[in-house]
């Protein structure tokens, strides 16, 4: 049994989560809940892997076997019922660089991008720091008569006017989405494919948080859908959030069309990135490898921190409304109850709360006086989060 609630302390080794407040100007004490990694250590096979091949002492270039293949294309297939075929494959150090080589590979300077909002924040920086067309097809927020939040959903009207109207070329989607847990049902990524096919726009589908969905609920590869979406499909993978491996920098881009690929590929070596980082290499084969069994009991561990959370916001903060996620290990709380604006709400957090949230703002049009909360920390630290969001609200 992984020992989950163990409590690591995580400062002092250059982490972003907890050694860069003072940096980003906020108090050096504040307990973070932000960025989204764990404060889990990743499964043994994968530290045994890296010492053994840190022993080793040297760190010359290293590049992709056919074993490293083999373990990637298991998993693809046996947890996503995915069978791309591993010659479309290029590794690339990062997702977030992977959707900026895509947008300046697939489109030029002008051209419409297409996301809904609220998204992953790096989206909306992507397309504008590479000096193309910002545009938006919002997501709606279901709600009960009282206002409580049910589900955010994709106002397909909406989404095909935009694309028409802007002659949008690329769409760049979240699934499951980041930061409103939506994992995407089959028959709506059928109808972004239909109208994306319609008006020949290419989709880039991030699938980085594809492993964490919850139990009734089932993750489909828009890829995967047909050969006819498989061709306009650029897929982004990573073993970084399954498995606590961001800092190796290590994922997985998928380009089934052979000139989107072959022009995806020129960008990414035209901004001289060639081989993958050694040691990345080796943590994703041990972790895709011999990982599984960690991140099934992850995955238990993961939905005890939910039970527990809505528990402990009915109790004690019941005009905060989380958001049901159906995968991710973000949670989307809505504080709009309080009736205070995004820079209060971020005062009395920060400030009094002591703690340090993803603001939903950030998030783009929608994330206005929502917050995003970093579950994936043992109970009691994230139990010790919502005491302060107590005392920064209810007294
Ligand atoms: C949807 C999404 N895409 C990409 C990333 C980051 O990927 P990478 O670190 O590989 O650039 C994140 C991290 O939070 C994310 O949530």
């Amino acid at each position: 049994m992984v020992n989950f609630d163990a409590f690591i302390d995580r400062r002092g080794t250059s982490c972003l989560k907890y050694d860069f407040a003072e940096e980003r100007g906020l108090p050096g004490d504040v307990l973070p809940f932000w960025v989204a990694d764990m404060d889990f250590r990743t499964p043994e096979p994968v530290v045994e892997e890296l010492v053994r091949r840190c022993e080793h002492g040297i760190f010359g270039y290293t590049d992709i076997k056919e074993d490293y293949l083999r373990v990637l294309s298991h998993w693809m297939r046996s947890r996503h019922d995915w069978e791309p075929d591993m010659e479309t494959m290029t590794v690339t150090p990062g997702v977030v660089l992977a959707i900026c080589t895509a947008i300046r590979a697939l489109t030029r300077e002008g051209d419409a991008v297409l996301i809904c909002p609220p998204v992953y924040y790096p989206f909306s920086s992507s397309v504008l720091g590479n000096h193309r067309k910002l545009v938006e097809s919002p997501l709606v927020l279901r709600k009960q008569k009282d206002g409580t939040p049910i589900a955010y959903e994709i106002d397909f009207d909406d989404f095909e006017n935009k694309i028409r109207d802007n002659g949008v070329k690329l769409f760049i989607l979240c699934s499951p989405h980041n930061p409103v847990g939506r994992v995407w049902k089959r028959e709506e990524l059928t109808r972004i494919g239909e109208i994306c096919k319609r008006y020949g726009v290419l989709v880039i589908a991030d699938e980085i948080h594809h492993d964490f969905v919850r139990e009734g609920f089932q993750h489909t590869v828009f890829a995967g859908m047909s050969r006819e979406i498989d061709d306009i499909a650029i897929t982004c993978t990573s073993p970084s959030k399954t498995f606590n491996l961001a800092g190796l920098q290590i994922s997985h881009v998928f380009i089934r069309n052979d000139a989107l690929r072959h022009r995806f590929q020129q960008e990414l070596y035209a901004a001289g990135y060639s081989q993958p980082n050694a040691l990345g290499l080796f943590a994703a084969k041990a972790a895709y490898g011999k990982g599984e069994p960690w991140l099934k009991e992850l995955l238990v561990y993961l939905e005890g921190n939910l039970r527990k959370t809505k528990e402990f916001l009915a109790h004690h903060l019941p005009k905060v409304h989380l958001v049901e996620p159906e995968g991710t290990y973000l949670l989307w709380l809505d504080f709009s109850a309080y009736g205070l604006s995004d820079k209060e709400m971020d005062e009395r957090i920060i400030h009094k709360g002591r703690l340090w949230l993803d603001s939903g703002h950030i998030f783009g049009t929608g994330g206005g006086r929502f917050q995003r909360i970093n579950m994936a920390c043992p109970w009691s630290r994230l139990e010790e989060g919502l005491s302060r969001l107590v005392h920064c609200f209810d007294r």
